[in-house]
């Protein structure tokens, strides 16, 4: 999710045969390297962090409110929430409490302070990555996935996705927004990603038994940077 990811690839290729250990130690190594700032998180693009926020929050409320169907404002899941980014600007103003789960502790640790006052909102800095997490049962409104389901191979995604099923209370939703690749699966040896395009992705949520409910490609975020799409699921 550097520089080099958000920038447009000219190869396709498919997943990387290496090691599922190396993938995730890799990734590591990368991220405990990284300065824990909103830049940091977005790769040397913090100042689309506003646009993508506003876009978020667009989103969400088509869900959020009183009534059948609806999300309820209780409690929201940051999945690879870094030092909480997402959860200062979108996910504290709108829940009564939130956890965060990011593999980088040094992340988390940034996050206790970045988060201010409401941070005492947070409930759990859980660390761990997101192919060993294990969600609480129906604990969960709403679980957010950005910019981190790259990390995780197709098979550990779909498992977790399905975790993240049993993990939600009633009318509750799981949204992922992710960079998507033109065609194919576009590995990144540098933070040792990959990026899929939208097919792809819309089978790995098949295979975990959700329904994407609606989808929305961000707007206004720079021309070479990859498209960033939104998916609610259930
Ligand atoms: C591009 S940053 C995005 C952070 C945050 N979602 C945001 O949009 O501001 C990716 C984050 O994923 C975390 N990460 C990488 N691999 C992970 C894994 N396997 N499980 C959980 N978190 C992971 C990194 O530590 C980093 O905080």
């Amino acid at each position: 999710m550097n520089g080099r990811v958000f920038g447009r690839s000219k190869t396709m290729e498919d997943f990387p045969t290496e090691d599922e250990g190396v993938f995730y130690s890799k990734a590591e190594h990368y991220w405990k390297e990284v300065p824990p700032t909103v830049d940091g998180m977005l790769g040397g693009y913090g100042s689309i962090s506003s646009i993508d926020i506003s876009g978020s929050k667009k989103f969400l409320q088509k869900f959020l409110g009183e009534g059948k169907g609806k999300t309820r404002p209780g409690c929201a899941l940051d999945c690879g929430a870094g030092i909480g980014r997402i959860t200062k600007r979108l996910l504290l103003p709108l829940f009564r409490t939130v956890d965060l789960v990011d593999v980088t502790h040094e992340f988390l640790e940034k996050a206790r302070s970045y988060l201010g006052e409401e941070g005492k909102r947070v409930e759990n800095y859980f660390c761990c990555g997101l192919q060993d997490f294990q969600p609480q049962p129906e604990r969960y409104d709403i679980i957010w996935i950005q910019w981190v389901i790259g990390h995780l191979t197709d098979d550990h995604l779909v498992e977790f996705l399905r975790r993240c099923r049993g993990a939600l209370r009633p009318e509750g939703l799981i949204v992922i927004k992710d960079n998507v690749a033109y065609e194919g699966v576009v590995p990144d040896e540098v933070d040792s990603s990959v990026c899929r395009d939208l097919q792809i992705l819309h089978r790995l949520v098949a295979r975990a038994g959700l329904v994407i409910v609606h989808e929305e490609q961000q707007q206004n975020f720079p021309e070479e940077i990859y498209q960033v799409h939104t998916l609610a699921l259930r």
